[in-house]
């Protein structure tokens, strides 16, 4: 099959597949905020928040005035909280400039915008003829030229490059980057891709290999970390939560968490049997996070800035999900208790 024919094919299986995308927009603010979200969670999770931030923050303005607690209100749930205080900083830049990004390498000057995203917006909202590499990209080309090399390595990432813009000599990478995001996405999934629906068969060199299932090859994955905290829920006689805010340049930056201690592997197993002793666990892109809360003041020793917080206010505040887990929890069951 030649190229020519392909590209035909896939801009035909798009206009007949009716994928809807209610959420894209010419309007750069728009883009921006969709492709960031869209960054780190599928369509049909990310749909509800896209809606929910431009509701919030319907304009660069509004986010950029925002207080960052408000900005991390709206994200939480989502995961990678550096990336809504990004976009907050992002969104600064763009108020004090008066103006968004007009070409790729401009759009990479952003906070939190790296190649894919700004190929993705230069591509959307500036009409820019460029690639956007994204996972999907990656696993569509592996499979359709048999890919080896790794395409996270440098010359993998030149040799897929090379790969897209020919392609986008076909096809403007307006309409191309959208397509090959829905195509990589709804028929060349990840698992149990759709191979016999696939109008892209004839052209695939790994369906031929039958080497599907090993493209693209796998990343080397560093086993993850473990870490251990203990966390103390204390509501004290007014009515007030000690919290604590993280500022520390790791996990939860910016994030209400109730007040909380590192501890060993060795010691956690004996934290673990305390009475009424909760834990949760986890699962950040690097390491795991285990946690249990004890019903105690915070051992005075630890000198963090606690901050009293009445109980109905704290609920409110932006909160990583081990502690929105605990809270929940446990303000229910005190508010129970006072009732009885
Ligand atoms: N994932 C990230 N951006 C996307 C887009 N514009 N369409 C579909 N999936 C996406």
């Amino acid at each position: 099959m030649k190229l020519e024919i392909l590209i035909q094919s896939l801009q035909h299986w798009h206009k007949e597949s009716r994928i809807q995308h209610e959420w894209k927009s010419n309007s750069p603010y728009q883009a921006w905020v969709v492709e960031t979200i869209l960054q780190q969670t599928k369509v049909a999770q990310g749909g509800p928040y896209i809606n929910r931030f431009l509701q919030r923050f319907p304009d660069v303005s509004s986010l950029a005035r925002a207080a960052v607690d408000e900005v991390l209100q709206v994200w939480e749930g989502l995961g990678y909280y550096r990336r809504a205080h990004l976009m907050h900083q992002a969104a600064k830049v763009v108020e004090k400039k008066g103006q968004w990004p007009q070409t790729k390498e401009e759009w990479l000057n952003l906070p939190g915008i790296g190649p894919y995203s700004a190929g993705a917006l230069a591509s959307f909202v500036n009409n820019e003829n460029c690639p956007a590499i994204d996972g999907n990209v990656i696993r569509v080309f592996s499979r359709w030229y048999d890919l080896a090399t790794d395409p996270y390595r440098a010359e993998g990432k030149r040799h897929l490059n090379s790969l897209v813009e020919n392609h986008l000599t076909y096809c403007h990478a307006n309409q191309y980057n959208q397509i090959i995001m829905d195509f990589g996405s709804n028929i060349c999934k990840p698992k149990s891709p759709l191979c016999n629906a696939c109008v892209a068969q004839v052209y695939c060199k790994s369906y031929k290999e039958r080497t599907i299932e090993n493209r693209p090859i796998k990343k080397i994955k560093r086993p993850k970390a473990h870490r251990y905290f203990i966390l103390y829920w204390h509501v004290n006689e007014s009515r007030q939560l000690g919290m604590v805010k993280r500022e520390a340049k790791d996990i939860w930056q910016g994030l209400w968490t109730l007040p909380y201690q590192e501890i060993e592997m060795a010691r956690w197993k004996s934290v673990q049997e305390e009475i009424n002793a909760l834990t949760h666990r986890q699962t950040l892109s690097h390491q795991y996070i285990n946690t249990v809360v004890l019903q105690k003041k915070t051992p005075t020793c630890l000198s963090i800035d606690i901050h009293h917080i009445d109980l109905a206010d704290a609920i409110l505040l932006p909160m990583d999900r081990s502690t929105r887990q605990y809270i929940d929890h446990l303000a229910k069951d005190y508010a129970l208790r006072g009732r009885a």
